[in-house]
């Protein structure tokens, strides 16, 4: 496996995904059409497609098929998009550009902003419900999605993100924010993905595994790049979490890079489970030096 083929990969699975999106929401002549448009402007702005790829790659690591995986990586962009829409609130990281492009709530303003998110998670779990697989696997993605994007999840962790600009952390702490906030919705998209093709326990476990290294090594990456990273290729700001308590803040670069690569293998090592995951390690590795 080489990072062109990943990459080569990864880029043909978004033209796959985005055709989904085409046309979902504005257009149509709704009357909630401002609603519509403020939800495709954050959704069709792009980004990386990281949490859809990895539910596609684990549904293909355990001999699914695309079109299995189809709601489950719909409905983890449309949450993570609406995190992301909500993170940059005034109220929240009050950030100015995301995706290259104005953040939602200062095109939109903030009450049409917060429902655009709102708008957005809740469509997700339509479209989980209508996904045309066993029942036994949509109620098990069901419950991954409500559990990792939820209060024990990403919610937990930004709320303790926030509270926690009052005072330093221990190491454990930090972890833990991150664990929640953003590894909850890798873990869910890989394991969702497992679920997708009827993959074992086993497989579900070793996905979560994997997705714990990827999520943490993910978080610790993204702060480096708020000190590091360049704003145009990042599509946001840097150099805007001076008051947080990130890892890179607390422990330096060096302590990060060391981290990221402990994760990173220890990500790949759990691929054991699978007969045939070579880009799920590629892609581990590639996300550990991203510089976007
Ligand atoms: C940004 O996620 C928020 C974090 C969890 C660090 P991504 O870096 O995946 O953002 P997009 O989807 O590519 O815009
Ligand atoms: C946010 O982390 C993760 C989410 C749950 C949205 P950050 O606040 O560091 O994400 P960025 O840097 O704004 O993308
Ligand atoms: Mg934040
Ligand atoms: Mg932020
Ligand atoms: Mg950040």
């Amino acid at each position: 496996m080489t990072v062109k083929t990943l990459l080569e990969t990864w880029a043909a699975s978004n033209r796959h995904f985005d055709a989904l999106l085409a046309g979902r929401y504005s257009g149509h002549g709704e009357p909630q059409e401002r609603l519509f448009q403020a939800m495709d402007y954050s959704l069709l702005a792009g980004g990386k497609r990281l949490r859809p790829f990895l539910v596609y790659q684990f549904c293909a690591a355990c001999g699914g098929e695309e079109a299995d995986a189809d709601p489950a990586a719909l409905a983890i962009e449309l949450i993570h998009t609406y995190s992301l829409i909500h993170d940059d609130l005034p109220a929240m990281d009050n950030d100015d550009y995301r995706r290259g492009r104005l953040t939602n709530h200062k095109v939109y303003g903030e009450a049409m902003a917060i429902l655009a998110g709102d708008g957005l998670l809740t469509d997700a779990f339509a479209v989980l419900g209508s996904a045309g697989l066993a029942g036994d696997r949509v109620a098990a993605c069901v419950r991954v999605l409500a559990e990792n994007a939820g209060p024990w999840g990403m919610v937990g962790g930004q709320v303790l993100d926030i509270l926690s600009e009052e005072r330093k952390l221990t190491e454990r702490e930090v972890l833990d924010i991150q664990t929640r906030k953003t590894g909850g919705l890798i873990r869910a998209a890989c394991e969702m993905g497992v679920i997708c093709a009827g993959g074992t326990p086993e497989q579900r476990s070793a996905a979560r595994h994997y997705a714990d290294g990827v999520g943490l090594a993910f978080q610790i990456r993204d702060d480096v790049l708020d000190v590091i990273g360049d704003a145009q290729k990042l599509g946001k700001a840097v150099g805007v979490d001076a008051e947080k308590n990130t890892f890179v803040r607390l422990y330096g670069l060096e302590a990060c890079e060391k981290r990221i690569e402990a994760e990173t293998k220890a990500a790949c090592k759990a691929l054991q489970s699978f007969p045939n995951a070579g880009i799920l390690a590629e892609l581990a590795f590639f996300l550990a030096k991203r510089d976007r």
